[in-house]
């Protein structure tokens, strides 16, 4: 196996662990009740899937559409945020959770910075709108973070144009792209989109493909790794972060 590099490799304010949609197994995804529960296992930073309004809202959730993780019905994204923000958002994970409401990028924002917690906000357009959510997500960002002591949010998108947009409004802010798989040409749009990090799908990262990243001075984080022997195999490669649904398994100072 090729060994890790350091070679170029920017600062990375980062833990290594990371929430994934929150702790969004154990309590309903993308809301802030997801948060607290990562939190309750020790997790210090977070990741969630942000997308728009239809009146321009910052908004936390992970489908195009509301019915799997709301009481709500149709495009998430063709809705005013007064409409999203009555909807029931716990309800489908558990009755404990029932009434949770959505969280918008502002909540999440104030409940991060107030616990010195990091966040990864994943830009997760609704459909046609990479560009504008990139953009507006970039901007909502550099807003609520303005000021603040800690590292700043780390943007992540599967959608190269949402992240062209980010750095249009945002260019200071880090930016991730994120790989389902290793397709041909994902190195080049990452450091064409002067991204700090890749962050792939466990199942299709490589000790080559890292070594590769690596040495174009590029962080390497993984999603979604909930069993040990993945752990172990990426950690073995060097892998930055580790994106998991299973806080109550993995210790994050592990
Ligand atoms: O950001 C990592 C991971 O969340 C990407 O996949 O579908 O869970 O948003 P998904
Ligand atoms: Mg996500």
């Amino acid at each position: 196996m090729k060994q890790p590099t350091s070679l170029n490799l920017p600062d990375w304010p980062y833990p290594r662990w990371i929430a994934h949609r929150g702790a969004g197994k154990l309590a309903p995804e993308n809301t802030l009740a997801a948060f607290r529960v990562g939190a309750q296992h020790g997790y210090r930073m977070f990741e969630c899937d942000a997308k728009l309004s239809a009146d321009g809202v910052v908004f936390l959730l992970h489908d195009d559409t509301l019915e799997r993780t709301t009481n709500g019905l149709g495009l998430g994204g063709a809705c005013p945020w007064a409409a999203l923000s009555q909807l029931d958002a716990g309800g489908w994970h558990s009755r404990a959770h029932a009434g949770e409401p959505p969280a918008t990028l502002e909540a999440v924002a104030r409940y991060c910075l107030a616990n010195r917690f990091d966040l990864n906000i994943e830009i997760k357009p609704s459909p046609g709108l990479a560009h504008v959510t990139g953009e507006a997500v970039g901007r909502e960002a550099l807003r609520l973070w303005a000021g603040a002591s800690g590292a700043p949010p780390l943007l992540s998108s599967f959608e190269p144009e949402a992240l062209a947009g980010a750095r249009q409004s945002a260019a200071v802010l880090p930016r991730g792209l994120l790989l389902e798989t290793l397709w041909d040409g994902w190195l080049d749009t990452a450091l064409g989109l002067n991204c700090m990090a890749v962050i792939c799908d466990h199942e299709h990262w490589t000790a080559d493909a890292m070594v590769s990243a690596r040495q174009a001075g590029l962080r390497t984080l993984a999603y979604t790794v909930n069993e040990v022997a993945d752990v172990e195999r990426l950690a073995s490669w060097g892998i930055d972060g580790i994106i998991t649904d299973a806080v109550d398994r993995f210790s994050p100072a592990g």
